[in-house]
């Protein structure tokens, strides 16, 4: 039974769209928040239901029994100031990014392990509904050997609704594509190498790069691309973001919805094709219950519950783990300062 308590820092938007949908849905214990903004934390106590607001994490330590687990969703510049508060020994589930760049990754990392936390970071997409359909298709075998996963994103997000963007030095690949790298770290382990082009945008130049076109490098047998257009001001036909993967006896075509026609969002599709099928394989569509928000969100807490309560060793999603998911953003954006091969010199 999954009912460590579970105590909320961070009572924003991602918090009351998804964490704590997420957590209502799966039964999940949550027994008090706490924010900077009284008022947010109050209000969000209320909406559902919690039975404890506190007035600082002080409070809240002292209210949180041993075996607490704590949800962190403040913004990227607050979360190493806000682990350094918590508990020797405390199991944490931090928002991801894990820290603004690889650096501050490496100190989430260290302090956790100096801390003897069990610190995880929310980098929920790997538990999304149609990837754990994909990955149990992937278990049994029925797609064969994966050669091939693209993810392909041509949308309008409107990063305006994002205030602190605008002084960010890093946008798109640090706040979006950094779910699809770790999403295919998850699937095929980590690349060889990492190539990258991010690019701005005439219609936005005041925000960093909102496009970006990212390789994963796995070698000669394997292709594993990110294409993303934030900035498809055309309307909704032809938008379109899908997570296709291939492998040697089957594929699976996943068309997310959640960033279409943002925020309104679209419906998901799971589509997939397997070479056992008698006869000329066609494609067939699976019908997934939920999609990425909010019950992807989920997942994350239940890795962070499961290694609580000693079920498993370690979350999936553990720091250990998603440091390697940081060093791969960190290549993607060195790759695309140091730019490609110049033809006319050659
Ligand atoms: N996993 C995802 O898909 C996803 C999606 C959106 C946001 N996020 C991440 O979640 C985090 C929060 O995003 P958001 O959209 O909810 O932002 P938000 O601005 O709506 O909410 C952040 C909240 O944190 C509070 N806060 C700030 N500093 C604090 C502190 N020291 N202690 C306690 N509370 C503090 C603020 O008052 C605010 O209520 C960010 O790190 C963001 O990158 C992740």
């Amino acid at each position: 039974m999954l009912n460590a308590p579970v105590y909320i820092i961070g009572a924003g938007g991602i918090v009351n769209t998804a964490h704590l949908p997420a957590y209502a849905i799966a039964g999940y214990n949550v027994q008090g928040i706490y924010d900077i903004d009284a008022n947010k934390a109050k209000a969000t106590a209320s909406k559902f239901s919690l039975p404890h607001v506190f007035g600082s994490i002080a409070e809240m330590l002292a209210h949180a029994p041993a075996n607490a687990v704590f949800d962190v969703a403040v913004p990227g510049a607050q979360t190493i100031p806000v682990l350094q508060q918590l508990p020797e020994g405390a199991s944490v589930l931090l928002q991801k990014p894990m820290g603004e760049n690889y650096n501050e990754a490496k100190q989430i990392l260290a302090l956790s392990k100096r801390r003897k936390m069990q610190v995880a970071i929310n980098f929920q997409l790997r538990y999304a509904p149609y990837i754990l359909a994909a990955k149990e298709l992937i278990r049994q075998g029925r797609l064969g050997t994966l050669n091939d996963i693209e993810i392909n994103v041509n949308v309008y997000t409107p990063w305006h609704l994002w205030n602190f963007l605008m002084a960010s030095p890093r946008v798109e690949i640090l706040y979006h594509s950094i779910h699809y790298i770790d999403l295919i770290r998850n699937l095929l382990g980590n690349p060889q190498t990492v190539y990258a082009k991010t690019t701005k945008h005439p219609a936005m130049p005041e925000l960093a790069s909102v496009r970006s076109n990212i390789i994963m490098d796995y070698g000669e047998m394997v292709r594993a691309n990110i294409l993303t257009n934030h900035c498809h001001n055309y309307g909704e036909p032809k938008q379109q973001s899908y997570i296709k993967i291939e492998g040697s006896k089957g594929a699976v075509i996943i068309n997310f919805g959640a960033l279409i026609n943002y925020p309104r969002g679209a419906a998901d599709s799971f589509e997939y094709i397997l070479s056992e099928d008698d006869g000329a394989p066609q494609w067939r569509t699976m019908q997934i219950e939920g999609s990425w928000f909010p019950h992807a969100f989920i997942g994350s807490m239940e890795q962070v519950l499961m290694a609580a309560a000693g079920i498993i060793s370690k979350p999936d999603n553990a720091a250990e783990d998603c440091i390697d998911t940081m060093a791969c953003l960190e290549a993607a954006y060195i790759s695309s300062a140091q730019g490609g091969i110049r033809p006319d010199l050659l």
